[in-house]
């Protein structure tokens, strides 16, 4: 039985990833922020030499998008340095990477899905960093490196826009969301059933695309959950992003293709509506 260890985990994505492990029996070491701190080279090492993962899921990042863009550097210490430095510890220690990536690494102008192999070309530097950290993943472990890219995720555990909703709905009359942009709406727990299949197959490494299948905008998404609130879809209004002005550009497109999943033999996950369905009621905000 392989030896997980996931970073970040006291984040939305790496509970859920630590949940999904204990539950399908796994052996697991979570370590949230505190418990290691990717950017500490020697906290990494003794990590590695101390618990010597088999595979290991790096969910720790700077997430917070608008603020990247007046604090890049330090942004680029935990997206870019420090998913070096979890790389070149897996590489000296023969454990394989699991990297957790976004849709920003892309420019959002396409008129069709991102592939795998589309060309990056990002526009913000929460985008930038995340780009660093991919190409220290690929340079460093050619051969066992998964970036895993996702977009749009919700979870039980974090600030997401469900849980944005979900308040407003009790609070606003009516509430305005932007509907020029696209992109799939995704479950962590579904990512984190991707990041375990990919863990547990013998898939060739490279780049996978974790987000549900279909499309919508923000404003559709915003409806679905009214409808399953049982509220008056009519309150959500459509707007464009002009109406929400942000330090860091929000792309028109984050709609990822799923190709490379065949080439691992795991199937994409569903229809975003479907497992918003299921997974809504296990989405327990107070
Ligand atoms: N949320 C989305 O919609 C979305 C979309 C696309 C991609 N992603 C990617 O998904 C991954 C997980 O994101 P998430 O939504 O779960 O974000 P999150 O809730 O912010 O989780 C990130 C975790 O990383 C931790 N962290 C930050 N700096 C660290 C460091 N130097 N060392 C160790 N841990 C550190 C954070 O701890 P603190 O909270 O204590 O800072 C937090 O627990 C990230 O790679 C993100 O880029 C997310």
């Amino acid at each position: 039985m392989s030896r997980w260890l996931v970073t970040g985990a006291g984040g939305m994505l790496g509970q859920d990833v630590v949940t999904c492990l204990e539950r399908d029996g796994e052996t697991a070491l979570a370590l949230t922020r505190a418990d290691l701190d990717i950017t500490d080279r020697a906290a990494v090492t003794a990590a590695f030499l101390g618990y010597r993962p088999d595979i290991v899921v790096n969910c720790a990042a700077w997430t917070a998008v608008d603020e990247a863009e007046a604090h890049e550097d330090e942004a680029f210490g935990v997206n870019g340095r420090g998913a070096r430095l979890v790389a070149a510890a897996c590489a000296g220690s023969s454990a394989r990477l699991i990297h957790i990536s976004t849709d920003y690494v892309f420019a959002g102008d396409a008129r069709r899905p991102y592939t795998e192999h589309d060309r990056c070309g990002p526009r913000t530097a929460y985008g930038r960093t995340k780009l660093a950290g991919e190409r220290a993943v690929t340079e460093l472990l050619p051969g066992s490196g998964y970036i895993v890219r996702t977009a749009w995720l919700y979870g039980a555990q974090g600030p997401n826009f469900v849980r944005t909703m979900i308040g407003l709905e009790r609070t606003r009359e009516t509430v305005d969301v932007v509907d020029d942009q696209h992109g799939q709406p995704t479950w962590t727990m579904d990512v984190a059933g991707q990041v375990i299949a990919l863990g547990r197959s013998r898939a060739p490494a490279g780049v996978y695309h974790a987000t549900s299948s279909g499309e919508t905008t923000w404003f559709g998404f915003a409806r679905e959950i009214f409808r399953l609130l049982g509220a008056d879809t009519g309150r959500v209004r459509p707007v464009s992003s002009g109406a929400y002005p942000r330090p860091a550009p929000r792309p028109a497109n984050s709609v990822l293709g799923h190709g490379a999943w065949a080439s691992a033999g795991i199937e994409p996950i569903p229809g975003w509506q479907l497992r918003l369905h299921q997974g809504f009621p296990s989405l327990t905000f107070a």
